[in-house]
């Protein structure tokens, strides 16, 4: 599959037949795999799961917060419908779902271009060469607790060359860097089987976090400024703990987010 082919037939099989997938629902447009797999929940409680959920392309992507999702042809756009138990994870292990996606997002990636320089940014953001690579939606389906969907976007062959400035300065693509076009359907595939590793993982009661986080993480040994609710807290990020949530050494002393939205970051002078 190159940057303009649509998935075949074949493809969708490989997928369900290769991965732990039991259904893929494909589509040329949508507004919002996360939308529009949200919108299914809600009307049709015997959706597969898991279940994938692809578009070619998305015109209204969504990001966290009120932000958008930027795509054009090449990115990779698609939501994974998640039930909790059967993966064999509880509520409260919830949380850490978002972190593993963003690890396998990274994985997946990293065979592609190993001696790149990926990183993870809590939660679940993928940067590569400290540009954004990859975002990730988690919503839990009103009334559906018992379900996650899981919306990803990843720059794969596309270019930023029609974005605003911001977008152009701040994002980046695998085929920016590696210069060549990438096979969206075997990163799509690679990455599926390392989510369901890393997710088998955490169901044994592994420290998925502690194993795979640290080598990676953007913000440890960065000023970290975040927004938690009303406050805007400043801090030396000192990790992720097992439980999912951001360390910051504050003028409180060392206190642990499970939320919020990181607005800045900076080399903390001196260490
Ligand atoms: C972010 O960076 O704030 C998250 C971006 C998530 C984008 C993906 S693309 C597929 C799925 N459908 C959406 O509308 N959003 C997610």
């Amino acid at each position: 599959m190159n940057q303009h082919s649509a998935l075949s037939q074949e493809d969708l099989d490989r997928l369900t037949r290769s991965t732990f997938l039991r259904e893929v629902r494909y589509h040329t447009r949508l507004a919002s795999t996360n939308t529009h797999a949200l919108e299914l929940l809600s009307v049709d409680r015997t959706v597969t799961c898991p279940s994938l959920i692809y578009a070619e392309e998305q015109t209204t992507g969504r990001g966290r917060g009120a932000n958008r999702w930027w795509s054009n042809p090449g990115g990779l756009t698609f939501s994974l419908v998640l039930e909790i138990a059967p993966a064999g994870l509880t509520t409260e292990q919830t949380p850490l779902v978002s972190l593993l996606t963003g690890l396998s997002v990274m994985k997946a990636c990293q065979t592609e271009l190993p001696r790149a320089d990926f990183s993870v940014k809590w939660p679940n953001d993928v940067y590569l060469s400290h540009r954004k690579l990859a975002g990730i939606l988690v919503e839990v389906p009103p009334g559906r607790a018992d379900m996650l969907v899981i919306g990803i976007g990843i720059n794969v062959n596309n270019s930023f060359r029609d974005a605003s400035p911001e977008i152009r300065n701040t994002a980046i693509s695998l085929s920016e860097v590696g210069g060549r076009e990438y096979d969206s359907l075997s990163l799509l595939e690679r990455l599926l089987v390392s989510f369901e590793e890393l997710l088998s993982e955490l169901a044994r009661g592994e420290n998925v976090i502690e194993k795979n986080w640290p080598p990676h993480c953007l913000l440890t040994g960065k000023q970290t400024t975040l927004k938690s609710g009303p406050r805007l807290v400043t801090g030396l990020c000192l990790g992720v703990d097992a439980r999912g949530a951001l360390r910051l050494h504050t003028s409180r002393g060392e206190e642990r987010f499970f939320g919020g939205t990181v607005e800045s970051w900076s080399n903390c002078q001196g260490r």
